[in-house]
């Protein structure tokens, strides 16, 4: 299968190019930078493309089979709100329009497990049910989260107006060396300290649970205290057997366990705020 993969000079992309090159696929990887004059050593063609850039987008596309869309802003704390907001909303329009009108047969989505409300709310959030699954109700107030919503929803749009199948994937916290000062909690140190030296327009404040307040239980809601992000994979718009599914637990069995909301409390997850 002739196959395209967008961002892939992040995380995901690459892991995904390897993945799929191992696999036996034809490969074409696009990112933002700069390719090299050498070959690569993996031998996979690279092309320069802006996404946001619709020209850009339907060169590339093109003469594909299948798209994996890894391509984006990961965070809402790094860059300007708007440029988050454009540049993820954009990309996936730009990439999925090509891949529809150049007949491509599947497109698969980088969405996030962001989507439901966590991980980066300007105001305190908190899940009705744990686990979070696909069914949770959506309600993300950030930028990144916001256009990953409305990217899943473009895959609804899309095979409704084409034979294209379109498989959306929510993954949560992949590692790499670029995250590894996060994971060991150094991010959230540094954070922490340029909290100290004053905000900045587009500035996060991570707050671990040592130091933020509690959130004051809702009557009305079965809520947990805990915002720990949970693994969760979900594929939307989907028709192909042997895609992904998340488990889709009847509304009884979402009882919180007392002992795992327990477990979760004492691992202070970071608790992100705009
Ligand atoms: N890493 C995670 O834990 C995680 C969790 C949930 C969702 N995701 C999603 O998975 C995807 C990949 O994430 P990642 O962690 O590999 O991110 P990453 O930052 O490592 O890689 C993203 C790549 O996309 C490229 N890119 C950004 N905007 C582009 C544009 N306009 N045109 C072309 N390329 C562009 C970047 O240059 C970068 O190389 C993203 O959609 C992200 O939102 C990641």
């Amino acid at each position: 299968m002739r196959i395209l993969v967008t961002g892939a000079r992040g995380k995901v992309g690459a892991a995904a190019v390897a993945a799929l090159t191992d696999a036996g696929h034809e490969i074409t990887a696009t990112d933002l930078g700069l390719p090299v004059f050498e070959a690569r050593p993996d031998g996979v063609p690279y092309i320069r493309a802006d996404l946001t850039d619709a020209g850009d987008a339907f060169a590339v596309v093109r003469g594909h089979d299948a798209v994996v869309h890894a391509a984006a802003i990961p965070d809402p704390i790094s860059s300007p709100p708007h440029r988050v907001f454009e540049n993820n909303l954009m990309a996936i329009f730009n990439t999925l329009e090509a891949a529809v009108r150049s007949g491509a047969a599947r497109f698969v989505n980088l969405s996030s497990e962001t989507v439901p409300g966590f991980i980066f709310p300007e105001r305190p959030w908190v899940p009705d049910y744990l686990p979070v699954d696909e069914r949770h109700p959506i309600r993300p107030q950030d930028p990144y989260a916001t256009a990953k919503h409305f990217g899943e929803q473009l895959m609804d749009r899309a095979v409704r107006l084409s034979d294209i199948t379109c498989v959306s994937l929510r993954p949560s916290w992949c590692s790499g060396r670029a995250t590894t000062s996060r994971e060991s909690g150094r991010g959230c140190a540094s954070r922490r300290a340029q909290r100290a030296s004053g905000p900045t327009p587009t500035s996060t404040t991570w707050r671990t649970r040592s130091d933020s307040p509690r959130p004051r239980p809702r009557p009305d809601t079965r809520s947990s205290t805990s915002q720990r992000p949970t693994s969760l994979r979900t594929s939307r718009s989907q028709r192909s057997p042997g895609a992904s599914t998340a488990s889709r637990r009847p509304r009884s069995d979402r009882r919180r366990s007392p002992a795992g909301e327990r477990d979760l409390q004492r691992q202070g997850a970071p608790v992100a705020r705009l």
